[in-house]
């Protein structure tokens, strides 16, 4: 978990995209087009890697954005989302002090009852791309649970159905049903406390909920709760890989 990590490659529609000139799709478009230079030659390879290259884009030299900061917390149980001391013990207190400046984002929140794979970014560009609903990121929930789920569970969730009093019903989500008491479901939104709704509109009571996967990144299985991890281009590649449902 060395701050040193943080130095680390870039490819080139990463750096396009956090430069601002697009989304990850967007600018690979671009790249495909021809429309970008590196060094003075047209790359249409979106992996190709930038530091200490001159980029392009229609003839505008692309200025290297600044340094961001992304960051995996394995989240431990009890432990509160808010930056509201009075909600202490708070996710904010288990990071390095010297990040408080930064402007650190939590990417989907998890509610103090729930553990694992928390994603915080300092690069707006990013929280746009994981958590706009456009996007249908995939995020994979283990749960437990109290009570008898319904033998069309998995079909009710695959067609969506209302929660609360929103009138938008959810959104198809996969649940597989692995014991009386344990399920796994694959959720492309993220609303508030969502899981725990969805199980109690199907009737059961959620004991323990754990969040183990994002796009195609799962949480690495050598982080402790409350340990943290710096984020390499790749992971940040596997976050916004489509993981289909
Ligand atoms: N669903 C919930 O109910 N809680 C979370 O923290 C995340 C998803």
């Amino acid at each position: 978990m060395s701050e040193q990590r943080a130095v680390k490659k870039m490819r080139l529609d990463a750096f396009l995209s956090r430069a601002g000139r697009g989304t990850r799709s967007e600018v690979r478009q671009l790249i495909r087009r021809g429309r970008v230079l590196l060094d003075g030659a047209v790359c249409r390879r979106a992996g190709e890697h930038v530091e200490g290259r001159a980029v392009q884009v229609d003839g505008d030299q692309v200025v290297a954005p600044a340094d961001s900061l992304h960051v995996v917390l394995f989240k431990p149980l009890g432990v509160s989302c808010s930056h509201d001391p009075r909600e202490a013990p708070l996710v904010d207190g288990l990071l390095p002090a010297a990040w408080r400046r930064l402007g650190l984002q939590m990417v989907g929140r998890l509610d103090r009852a729930t553990t694992g794979l928390l994603v915080l970014t300092t690069d707006g560009a990013l929280l746009h791309e994981l958590t706009h609903p456009s996007r249908k990121v995939v995020k994979r929930y283990r749960v437990r649970f109290a009570g008898r789920l319904p033998a069309d569970a998995a079909e009710r969730c695959a067609e969506g159905f209302q929660i609360g009093k929103e009138e938008r019903p959810t959104r198809s989500a996969r649940l597989e049903v692995e014991a009386t008491d344990r399920a796994t479901i694959h959720l492309r939104e993220g609303r508030y406390r969502q899981v725990r709704r969805m199980f109690r509109r199907l009737g059961v009571e959620v004991t323990a909920l754990h969040r183990d996967r994002v796009g195609d990144y799962d949480l690495p299985e050598d982080l402790r709760p409350g340990e943290w991890a710096l984020l390499e281009e790749e992971d940040l590649e596997r976050l916004l890989r489509d993981s289909s449902l």
